[in-house]
């Protein structure tokens, strides 16, 4: 592997102390009811699984702790996956092994910013919020490269929403919920931020828009924002939903969402 920055090791010590629960991944994770068009994970799965064709390669770009590539395997893609993390690969490898998807699902410690792949390896790429932990330009040309043309690439990943943003990080709610502690309401854990995380804003999404002359965005997560305090993620999202049917202009205000890119035949 190259190199590594600062920033790269500090991504590897975050992800390299967390544990996984192998024992709960389902290969049919996103056929529960809580998933749907109203949710930016299924969205981004939806849009991959409906290109999925026999033998076609697929590069899941953080892979994680690889249980979305395996689900991409046993659906029928040729999957690579690459993560920072050495933890990360490793149990990626063995969720592999346990769904006997070895063949399929293969993974690699590698910077995205520098992917080891020849040009024009790969049908698809995919991202599950990855990219506001790396150098988006150095990514998205390294994605560009990768891809075959006609290829195509989608991420989920959360939007810079400066008001909203502020109002989170100042008092009083910082003292009602400083980061780093369980939020009181849900269980779920507030992290400071690593160095180098950043929420998206218009300079990622120009360096996308410039890369591949296209980006489609679509934002979720309005109503559903309050699931940081209530819980019951799924039914705001379903709220958002049927808001957005009568009032699309509401998506504007999202601070989740999908980027997808094609790259021109
Ligand atoms: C928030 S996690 C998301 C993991 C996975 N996509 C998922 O949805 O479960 C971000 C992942 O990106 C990886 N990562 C961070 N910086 C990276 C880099 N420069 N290159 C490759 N992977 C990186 C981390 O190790 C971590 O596994």
């Amino acid at each position: 592997m190259s190199d590594l920055t600062d920033i790269h090791a500090a991504q590897q010590e975050k992800f390299d102390t967390r544990d996984f629960n192998l024992g709960a991944v389902r290969l049919d994770h996103y056929e529960k009811l809580r998933f749907g068009p109203w949710c930016p994970y299924w969205s981004t799965y939806s849009f991959v699984a409906t290109r999925v064709e026999p033998g076609k390669r697929l590069l899941v770009v953080g892979s994680g702790y690889g249980r979305d590539a395996v689900i991409y395997a046993n659906l029928g893609f040729d999957v690579d996956g690459i993560d920072i993390s050495l933890k990360c690969v490793e149990t990626s490898r063995e969720l592999a092994h346990r769904f006997d998807l070895t063949k399929r699902a293969r993974f690699h410690q590698q910077p995205a910013e520098q992917l080891e792949f020849a040009d024009a390896t790969f049908d698809g790429v995919v991202g599950v919020n990855v990219i506001h932990h790396v150098d988006t330009q150095s990514c998205i040309n390294e994605v560009h490269r990768v891809l075959k043309p006609g290829g195509w690439a989608i991420f989920k990943e959360p939007r810079l929403t400066p008001l909203r943003d502020k109002f989170r990080n100042s008092p009083p709610v910082t003292w009602i919920l400083p980061k780093g502690v369980k939020s009181l309401a849900t269980g779920s854990m507030h992290f400071e931020d690593a160095p180098g995380e950043k929420n998206l804003d218009g300079t990622d999404f120009r360096i996308m828009r410039e890369t591949f002359g296209n980006l489609k965005v679509t934002r979720f997560h309005v109503i559903a924002k309050l699931s940081s305090f209530f819980g019951r993620r799924p039914t705001l999202e379903r709220w958002d939903h049927q808001m957005f049917k009568v009032l699309p202009f509401m998506r504007w205000f999202g601070d989740q969402m999908t980027l997808e890119v094609h790259k021109q035949a």
